[in-house]
């Protein structure tokens, strides 16, 4: 083997450690366990636990705030279950598929548009057992299928839905007149989104039920171009100034004509650098008047918009649309904030505060009960906006291990010099330096440091 085989091998190898060492650290921390493991487990299906359902909902808050908190957006929750014509409207029942291809030699189902060809027979090759004794590609829809009410009939088939996007175009003008919003405005929503992936994996980045944060703006069909910009501008700085994403770990990807959905005018994915590859976490898509023209052709019902200040012209809105995996941009967080500092003999996720899900630890240096009640009275206090840790077991050292492999950033001590001076030591998770200070002063201690954090 060549040298740069050797390096390619021992890079691809690390590679998958560090996803491996991701998910082993994700189970026994307590942020993602297989799900109904003492069943076997359900193929590419993750249950958060305590510390995963935290960050999640960081990610989340950040998200909705980051929109909701804008005058011109409002949220809404929309229904998994809707209307079986909203999925012909949307092109789902027709082009949501991907080409299925079964090996006859191994049984193995992979998809045709990422399986290679063999340059002979030009047959496409299983990536299982590399036989090409393969079926002809099929088409196979990834939407969820199942019946409402007691009768399992055709007339009663719904669908789970693969996007949350449906259910903002069609409560377009229901948020328009009630809210008496003017274009452009855009409806946020946060919600479950299911697809039957054929070939799902790399832990929770592509998994059959997932969370989707999306965003549709609607806007004057003379001004898509500019609001794309804006929107694209501002999905980058979400990612890296508030999750808290190296800028070197991300980056745009437009898509080409022959990528662009059927749908799109334009389309921009932001790409993480994912151990297995760059990978999309996020798309930016100009969906001109599609959406809005197919649900008024497929409703019968009129969804142009009266532009009271453009002398009532009536159009239809374009959409640019953001849509963000919630677990997809955990992944990503995770990944990033990963840090193996050998040096020190300790694994730290380099957490941005504002998504740690826990944020300060209090550790009484010994179970003395005077130690432990000072140290109660100090959780008491901060638990009143942070969500904090108290731990007592095991030798303090490996108590901060504990710590900085959870991303919490910083901890405090009390010891027996606490007793007297009244202070506590402060222990940051980054730099390991320490600070002395008093009691009093610990919480405003945290929330300046937060405020403080530095980009990474
Ligand atoms: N409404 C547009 C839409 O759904 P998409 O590119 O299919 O576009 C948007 O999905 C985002 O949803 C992706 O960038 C990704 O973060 C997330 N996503 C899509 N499929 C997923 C899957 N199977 N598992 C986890 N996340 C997924």
């Amino acid at each position: 083997m060549s040298q740069n085989k050797d390096t390619t091998t021992e890079q691809s190898a690390l590679k998958t450690d560090l996803m491996q060492d991701i998910t082993s650290l994700c189970k026994r921390r307590g942020f993602i366990f297989p799900s109904s493991e003492i069943y076997g487990g359900l193929g590419s299906c993750w249950d958060y636990g305590p510390l995963g359902v935290e960050l999640k909902r960081n990610i989340k808050e950040l998200w909705w705030k980051s929109m909701t908190l804008r005058p011109d957006i409002e949220g809404i929750d929309a229904a998994i279950l809707m209307a079986p014509r909203v999925w012909e409207a949307s092109g789902h029942v027709e082009n949501f598929t991907d080409p299925l291809v079964d090996c006859r030699n191994c049984k193995a189902r992979f998809r045709a548009d990422k399986a290679q060809k063999d340059p002979q027979s030009g047959k496409l090759i299983c990536p299982e057992c590399e036989s090409t004794n393969v079926t002809e590609a099929r088409n196979f829809n990834l939407m969820f299928k199942t019946f409402m009410g007691p009768v399992e009939d055709s007339a009663a088939v719904v669908f789970l839905r693969p996007e949350t996007a449906q259910g903002i175009y069609v409560n377009f003008h229901n948020v328009a007149t009630s809210m008496r919003k003017k274009i452009p405005f855009g409806i946020a929503q946060i919600g479950k989104a299911f697809r039957n992936e054929i070939t799902p994996g790399n832990f929770i980045f592509r998994t059959r039920e997932f969370e989707q944060m999306e965003m549709q703006f609607f806007v004057h069909p003379t001004e898509d171009e500019k609001w794309m910009e804006f929107w694209k501008d501002s999905r980058w700085k979400w990612h890296t100034e508030l999750l808290g994403i190296k800028k070197e770990n991300l980056r745009f990807h437009p898509h080409g004509p022959g990528e662009l959905a059927h749908y799109a005018k334009s389309a921009f994915d932001i790409e993480f650098q994912f151990p297995f590859g760059w990978s999309e976490i996020e798309g930016v898509h100009n969906r001109t008047d599609f959406d809005l023209g197919r649900h008024q052709e497929f409703s019968k019902k009129n969804l142009m918009y009266v532009d009271t200040e453009r002398n009532n012209e009536r159009y239809l809105p374009f959409i640019i649309e953001t849509s963000v995996g919630a677990d997809r941009s955990l992944l990503a967080a995770l990944v990033d904030a990963y840090h193996n500092d050998a040096a020190n003999e300790r694994v730290v996720l380099q957490f941005s505060p504002k998504i740690a899900p826990v944020k300060a630890a209090v550790l009484p240096l010994s179970k003395k009960p005077e130690l432990e009640s000072i140290a109660d009275k100090i959780v008491q206090d901060l638990s009143q906006t942070l969500q904090v840790q108290y731990d007592e077991s095991g030798s303090i050292g490996k108590r901060y291990r504990r710590q900085e492999e959870i991303g919490t950033p910083y901890c405090i001590t009390v010891d027996f010099d606490s007793l007297n001076d009244q202070c506590v030591t402060i222990r940051h998770r980054d730099t390991m330096a320490q600070e002395r200070i008093s009691f009093d002063k610990v919480h405003n201690y945290i929330k300046d440091g937060f405020k403080n954090w530095p980009q990474k």
